[in-house]
């Protein structure tokens, strides 16, 4: 009688490790998903203050009504979000509703996130509260001005300036497009940047149905480029792989990332499988808008090639400035070297109607990111030491009508206003 009960007994305790292990496995492959989800979603972008601790707040967003302090979202019962529920968390998420029911600013992205489904949205919940360590840190307050320290008021912004927010699959198109589109118009956000903003600081659309949506705008002094591929002609020469190698890298064979951009490939796209970088870049192609294209022709560019080369005593003094300071990695034909040095011609910073990130560029140099595809931060130097205002001026005007570039000219006190933002060591930094 004995020696069955016995087995029996074994039998059962087997099949209960069993258990607790496989849910022990599921636990830690959800968590593992929502890690990764978190690097789609850059969370860590704006809930990491500049050398604090990870995701514990702090961080102040830029928004037209003041600063908002991003909030520790690491597990800590007292400071964080460690006593919030899946639904909490959710409606956190997905409707901007923080526990105590209070209405989070939308500098926290959820009108994007609100296309997440259930199941990438309790992944993150896993992450958040078993994958991460608490951090014992208070919040820094938010105090904007009247009336936008009213948070009940943002319950007729959502109203207003959101729409439903359900992700739409479109059944017409391959799994990897609708991946894409998913990635592009929820987790990553990209809209918060690259779509322009409304009257209520809404982004004007939240999907490809509406001609707005990722057709480019200002963030800050930046620019974030129209991304409607076919629309403004610099990405509809973008192969697939080109948009996997930015994505990667922030290097492709047209050009390098500089600006808000950097930090979005650095924490967010560079983790990404290639699967699902190769599905943004379809989607995105998929989006060929219907302006006609400013892409320079090649009788405009080698006009000024031609002109660059012969290099005459009196040349036009931004075409020999070009030859002096820039001429040496970007060439005289303005094509750079294939994932080194970017193409100036067709450019989209270049060409942007706000020359500002391009006066940028110029005053303090770039560094590409490291990522683990190409780990060399490639270093553009800063010319801020070396080129006065007006010298600025006639050289960005130069590269923004030469090769077939077409944006409006620059001038010297455009220049002397960024200058004055950028710190004198930074400015100094590539001095002798
Ligand atoms: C573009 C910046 C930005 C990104 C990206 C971002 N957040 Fe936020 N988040 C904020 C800000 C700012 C707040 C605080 C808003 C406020 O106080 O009204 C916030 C608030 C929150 C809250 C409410 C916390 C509380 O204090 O009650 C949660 C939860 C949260 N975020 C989770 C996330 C997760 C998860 C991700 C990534 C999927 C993420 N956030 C990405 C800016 C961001
Ligand atoms: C924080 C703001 C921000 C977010 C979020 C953002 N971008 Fe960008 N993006 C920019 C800026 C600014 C540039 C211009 C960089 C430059 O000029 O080198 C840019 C450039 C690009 C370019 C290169 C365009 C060109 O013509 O050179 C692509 C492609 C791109 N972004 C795709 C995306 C995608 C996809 C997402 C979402 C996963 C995204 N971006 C999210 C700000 C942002
Ligand atoms: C020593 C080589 C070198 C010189 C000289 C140089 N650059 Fe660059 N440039 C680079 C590299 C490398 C990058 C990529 C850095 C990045 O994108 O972060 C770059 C990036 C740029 C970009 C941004 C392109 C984009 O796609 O966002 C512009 C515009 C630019 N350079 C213009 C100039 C001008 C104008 C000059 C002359 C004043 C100049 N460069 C001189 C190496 C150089």
């Amino acid at each position: 009688m004995k020696l069955p009960l016995l087995s029996l007994l074994s039998f059962a305790c087997m099949m209960s490790y069993t258990n607790v292990s496989v849910a022990q496995s599921t636990e830690a492959s959800l968590i593992e998903q929502g890690e990764y989800l978190s690097k789609a979603g850059d969370c860590i972008a704006c809930h990491t203050k500049d050398g604090g601790d990870k995701y514990a707040g702090g961080k102040a967003v830029a928004s037209p009504f003041g600063a908002i302090y991003s909030t520790n979202i690491t597990p800590s019962v007292e400071y964080g979000i460690g006593s919030y529920s899946y639904k909490e968390f959710e409606q956190a998420l997905r409707h901007g509703i923080r526990a105590d029911g209070e209405f989070l600013y939308p500098a926290m992205p959820y009108p994007d996130y609100q296309k997440l489904t259930d199941e990438d949205t309790k992944a993150l919940y896993a992450y958040f509260m078993k994958g991460i360590q608490p951090v014992e840190k208070a919040n820094t307050k938010t105090a904007l001005g009247f009336p936008f320290n009213q948070r009940w008021g943002i319950r007729f912004w959502n109203w207003a300036a959101t729409d439903d927010g359900v992700f739409v699959e479109d059944t017409k198109k391959s799994k990897e497009y609708n991946r894409g589109a998913y990635l592009i118009q929820g987790l990553g956000h990209c809209g918060s940047c690259h779509t322009p903003r409304g009257m209520l600081y809404q982004e004007k659309a939240y999907d490809h149905s509406g001609d707005d949506f990722l057709s480019g705008a200002d963030v800050g002094i930046w620019y974030a480029p129209d991304l409607r591929a076919g629309k403004n002609g610099s990405l509809e020469s973008w192969s697939e792989q080109d948009f996997v190698d930015y994505f990667a890298t922030g290097r492709n064979k047209h050009s390098g990332v500089t600006g808000e951009m950097t930090d979005v490939i650095q924490y967010s796209l560079s983790h990404l499988s290639k699967d699902d970088l190769r599905a943004m870049a379809v989607y995105l192609k998929g989006q060929a808008g219907n302006k006609p294209s400013k892409l320079a022709s090649s009788k405009a560019s080698e006009q000024t090639t031609n002109v660059l080369n012969l290099a005459k005593v009196d040349i036009d003094s931004g075409a020999r400035l070009y030859i002096d300071n820039c001429g040496a990695c970007h060439f005289t034909d303005g094509a750079g070297a294939s994932h080194v040095f970017p193409q100036l011609v067709g450019n989209s910073l270049v060409n942007a109607d706000n020359p500002q990130g391009l006066i940028h560029v110029i005053l303090a140099g770039s560094r590409l990111p490291s990522t683990a595809d190409a780990p060399e931060a490639i270093e553009m130097p800063g010319f801020g030491w070396r080129l006065d205002d007006e010298e600025v001026a006639k050289l960005a005007t130069f590269i923004r009508d030469s090769w077939g570039n077409k944006a409006k000219s620059v001038n010297a006190d455009e220049v002397k206003k960024i200058r004055s933002t950028i710190a004198v060591d930074i400015l100094n930094k590539s001095a002798p």
